[in-house]
């Protein structure tokens, strides 16, 4: 398979980053990012958005078929829960970074119909795309950094992090001061039934309550 591969054979998007990092310098050269295969079936790159000071940066797994179509990450239905559950804990979207670790849309053809189905990355292509995701911490700095689902979480943090089992725990990491892992709002949407998707929705909603907590302390130690 023809697939960029950088000199020790690994496809990598290293060698797409700008010299100086920017958000907006980022933005642009991640546009013609080629650093694996993922982009030849994407509409278009989906960076990640919000302040270059965000306190917080939530990270996802990859762009679904609405980020691809619009170009914003979690423009979507699990977008839409991301910001409603924000608005429910109190988290201002103003202090908010989002992104994922994987920046094009991965999908395969429905059996019948024209639907895209959302495809797993594998993890040679959230490693291939990990240096866009280092350079967006490098610039926003965020005191908080949540992972959101196994994809991101097993990317930044170790492929045998267990999000049902260490979620909404404060994990020891380089990464930014203090380090979460919680559920995927897609995989909260995609449950079986009606009982199943409160009882998800509330454990995310505590999880994030917690991230807000994170971010008072910050706050009122800020102020002091
Ligand atoms: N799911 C993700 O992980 N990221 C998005 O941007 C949208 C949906
Ligand atoms: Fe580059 Fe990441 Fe897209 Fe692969 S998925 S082409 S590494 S931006």
């Amino acid at each position: 398979m023809a697939r960029k591969k950088s000199q020790d054979g690994f496809p990598t998007a290293a060698p797409f980053l700008p010299e100086r990092l920017t958000l907006p310098s980022l933005q642009r050269a991640a546009a013609g990012c080629r650093g694996c295969d993922l982009w030849k079936n994407a509409t278009q790159t989906v960076f990640g958005e919000g302040p270059s000071k965000a306190l917080v940066m939530f990270v996802g797994e990859q762009p679904g078929d609405y980020e691809d179509r619009q170009g914003h990450p979690f423009v979507g239905p699990a977008g839409q829960l991301l910001d409603e559950v924000l608005v429910e804990v109190g988290i201002d979207r103003s202090e908010v970074y989002v992104t994922n670790v994987v920046k094009h849309f991965k999908w395969e053809a429905a059996q019948r119909g024209k639907r895209r189905i959302h495809k797993k990355p594998r993890h040679s292509e959230i490693e291939a795309c990990r240096p866009w995701l280092d350079a967006e911490l490098t610039v926003v700095q965020p005191q908080v950094l949540v992972c959101l689902g196994a994809s991101a979480a097993q990317g930044l943090l170790g492929k045998d992090f267990r999000v049902t089992r260490d979620r909404g725990k404060l994990i020891p990491s380089d990464l930014a001061p203090q380090v979460m892992a919680t559920a995927h709002p897609s995989s909260i949407l995609r449950a079986p039934d009606a009982q199943q998707r409160e009882q998800q929705r509330a454990e995310f909603v505590r999880d994030l309550k917690k991230v807000a907590d994170l971010l008072s302390k910050k706050n009122v130690s800020r102020a002091a």
